[in-house]
């Protein structure tokens, strides 16, 4: 900014008003252009510029006294950058919920929920693979759909490689703990689901796997999802959760009926596509979640060492996966509402219904084509999820030469 006021002030000697009458052609003396120009200015002018210049070098002079902050009218202060409200900086919970009453602890999530819900839905998509190479031509279709169905969201293709600098930057300071986890869980599906919860929570917006594809923009869902429910109030939602299995009636689906397909609730919410506004309680629950039940099972092997830490499919869905994902978000359901939420409540949905600052979407909108709980056609949807597809196999391959 010197320079600029430098150059400020010769243009203000070279200015006409400082020259006097003469026409500027007359007399050119063998002085150099300034000192030419100074002498012929009148004398009070004259007595004028060497103050000015005077004040312009005491002012060189005390610069790097002057902090800028100060000294920059507040036109030129640098502009604050006004981005998200930033998340807490690490996963502990304050105050510490274990030692709130029941109300004091809905009342702490009611407070967060309103705080969060001035800030608006990141227009952010996040996406995963091991490489930015995918294994067939119908991934990069499904990746395809995303950006040309949602234009104005920003898009970011996270490798294992990116995914690890992504992790460390956000993470390791405040958490070096999670980092660890996700640095050297041997089983890496967990550090892909770890991965998912990490993006959300930190940054906000969508998350979605790479074998799901964009039926309709994102921008749109919310709307649709609330076209019949004009008692839904969009502001306070925060987190909006998919379900993949709506099964309450034990008549037509006995236990056995769960059992043999590997669910544990009748209620079973999704995890391969995630919504929500960056910094949310359930986010950072199920992060916590992960860590204490990781530091246990650590704990419990021969070497206490986390490249012994072992997990069969089952307890893969129960400490990172589904199963997990489920139970936190249903806890946090009760904590903020108060009450038991009973699973009949999350059934049936038609549109959306909102629990909570939580819009619970019906198993059609992001898992269509279940034959069961209740989903309907792809057409309605907004996500189609291709786990049933023909490359699936390939994914199950990848992930299995990794293990
Ligand atoms: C909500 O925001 C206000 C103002 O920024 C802050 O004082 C308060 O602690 C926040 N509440 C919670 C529960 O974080
Ligand atoms: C992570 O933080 C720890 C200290 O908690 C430090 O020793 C380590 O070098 C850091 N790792 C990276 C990759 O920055
Ligand atoms: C549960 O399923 C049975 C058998 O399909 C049916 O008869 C019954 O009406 C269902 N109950 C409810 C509450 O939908
Ligand atoms: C759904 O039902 C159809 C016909 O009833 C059957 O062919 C198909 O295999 C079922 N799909 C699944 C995933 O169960
Ligand atoms: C929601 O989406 C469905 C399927 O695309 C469409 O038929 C319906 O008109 C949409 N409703 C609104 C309010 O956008």
């Amino acid at each position: 900014m010197s320079s600029d006021l430098r150059r400020d002030i010769f243009r203000g000697l070279y200015n006409p008003i400082y020259r006097g009458e003469k026409p500027e052609t007359e007399s050119q003396p063998k002085h150099s252009p300034i000192l030419s120009c100074w002498f012929r200015l009148p004398r009070r002018q004259n007595i004028l510029a060497f103050l000015a210049v005077l004040c312009f070098f005491t002012f060189m002079w005390h610069a790097p006294q002057i902090s800028h902050k100060n000294f920059l009218p507040e036109s030129l202060t640098p502009p604050i950058l006004i981005t998200h409200k930033a998340p807490p900086p690490h996963f502990q919970d304050n105050p510490p919920i274990a030692t709130l009453t029941a109300q004091e602890k809905q009342n702490h999530l009611l407070a967060l929920a309103r705080n969060l819900s001035s800030t608006p839905f990141p227009q952010h998509i996040y996406q995963t693979w091991k490489t930015i190479s995918l294994v067939c031509d119908e991934a990069y279709d499904c990746q395809n759909s995303w950006f040309r169905k949602n234009p104005s969201h920003e898009y970011t293709f996270l490798t294992d490689k990116s995914a690890l600098d992504y992790v460390v930057e956000n993470f390791n300071a405040s958490d070096p703990f999670i980092v660890h986890l996700f640095r050297n869980f041997p089983q890496r599906i967990l550090a892909a689901d770890i991965l998912r919860y990490l993006v959300v929570y930190k940054n906000g917006g969508l998350y979605t796997d790479i074998d799901t594809e964009c039926n309709k923009p994102v921008d749109e869902w919310l709307k649709n999802a609330t076209a019949s429910k004009p008692d839904i109030d969009l502001s306070g939602v925060n987190v909006v959760v998919g379900m993949e299995l709506d099964v309450v009636n034990r008549t037509q689906y006995p236990d056995r009926w769960l059992v043999e397909r590997i669910y544990k609730n009748r209620i079973q919410f999704l995890q391969w596509t995630l919504y929500a506004k960056p910094g949310h309680e359930i986010f950072r629950r199920m992060i916590m979640s992960i860590q204490d039940s990781a530091k246990e099972d650590i704990s419990k092997t021969a070497k206490k060492s986390i490249s012994q830490v072992r997990y069969t499919q089952t307890e893969i869905l129960d400490k990172t996966g589904p199963f997990k994902w489920t139970e936190v978000i249903m806890g946090y359901i009760n904590d903020i509402e108060g009450r038991k939420v009973e699973m009949e409540e999350y059934s049936g949905i038609e549109g959306s219904r909102k629990i909570g600052d939580v819009l619970f979407l019906p198993v059609n909108s992001w898992s269509p084509g279940m034959n069961h709980s209740h989903a309907g056609s792809d057409e309605t949807s907004f996500v189609i999820h291709h786990f049933g597809g023909t490359w699936k196999l390939e994914f199950e391959k990848h992930d299995s030469d990794s293990d």
